[in-house]
């Protein structure tokens, strides 16, 4: 299992201010010195956090994969075309909420996203669904020729420590054997932190964890290399 890292919330901090520190794309050679396999930026409607040029940035000096996360728009397709991210995660967006809150919903959308996924996919990005772990949500994945889906571990990681938590463990396991039988290849985040993420080695095939808030929250007090080196440990049991 790799460990991507989502470096949104370092521009978030930098935005506060309107300056250039701290330095996105410093924050991006970090992680990648220490193990992550890949770089995740949500370029959001609203460039609340990153932007346009941290992206292009990201993207022409990192050694390791950039993951663009964006929503169903012509704009997000037509930059993604241009900047050609190794992947693109395609996610729910509405304007007033904090944080990506539920999975896109492909099976209400099929076509649409069928229609969506097919240019990025013949320009050779790997394009991954953000969806909530159900079946409905998988199988309706597997038939839009995406390569991944991102499951959306939320509703576990908030009920981590509760009598919910198997629930919505098993949510996402089934989901995970499921979608893999139907030839997708599986990834996971939201909420994961370095209490809750071990219980991810308990679900076979997965590929890789986006984690954001909870590294770039600990990189406070520890330094982002601290922060990136533990969770690759916990994710990848390697340490640099
Ligand atoms: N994956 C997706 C699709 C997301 O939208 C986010 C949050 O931006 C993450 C992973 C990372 O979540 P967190 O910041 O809670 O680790």
């Amino acid at each position: 299992m790799l460990l991507g890292v989502n470096i949104d919330h370092v521009a978030t901090l930098r935005n506060a201010r309107g300056g250039t520190e701290p330095d996105v794309l410093a924050a991006a050679k970090i992680c990648e010195e220490y193990g992550a396999s890949s770089i995740t930026t949500h370029l959001r409607e609203d460039r609340r956090h990153i932007k346009d040029e941290d992206v292009e940035l990201i993207r022409k000096n990192i050694g390791i994969n950039l993951n663009l996360e964006m929503a169903v728009t012509n704009e997000m397709q037509s930059i993604a075309l241009r900047i050609k991210p190794h992947s693109v995660c395609l996610v729910p967006e509405k304007r007033q909420e904090v944080t990506t809150e539920g999975g896109l919903d492909v099976y209400g959308q099929l076509d649409k996203i069928t229609n969506f996924v097919k240019p990025l996919v013949e320009a050779g990005i790997e394009v991954s669904l953000f969806i909530d772990p159900t079946k409905e949500q998988v199988e309706a994945s597997a038939k839009t020729g995406a390569q991944f889906i991102e499951m959306h571990t939320g509703a576990y990681s908030n009920a981590y420590g509760t009598e919910n938590e198997q629930t919505e463990f098993l949510k996402l396991k089934n989901s995970a054997i499921l979608a893999q039988n139907l030839g997708l290849r599986v990834n996971a985040g939201h909420g994961l932190n370095y209490e809750n993420v071990h219980r991810m080695h308990e679900i076979d095939g997965l590929y890789e964890l986006n984690i954001g808030h909870s590294i770039i929250s600990k990189a406070i007090f520890t330094g982002l290399d601290n922060a990136v080196d533990q969770m690759n440990f916990l994710v990848t049991k390697k340490r640099k």
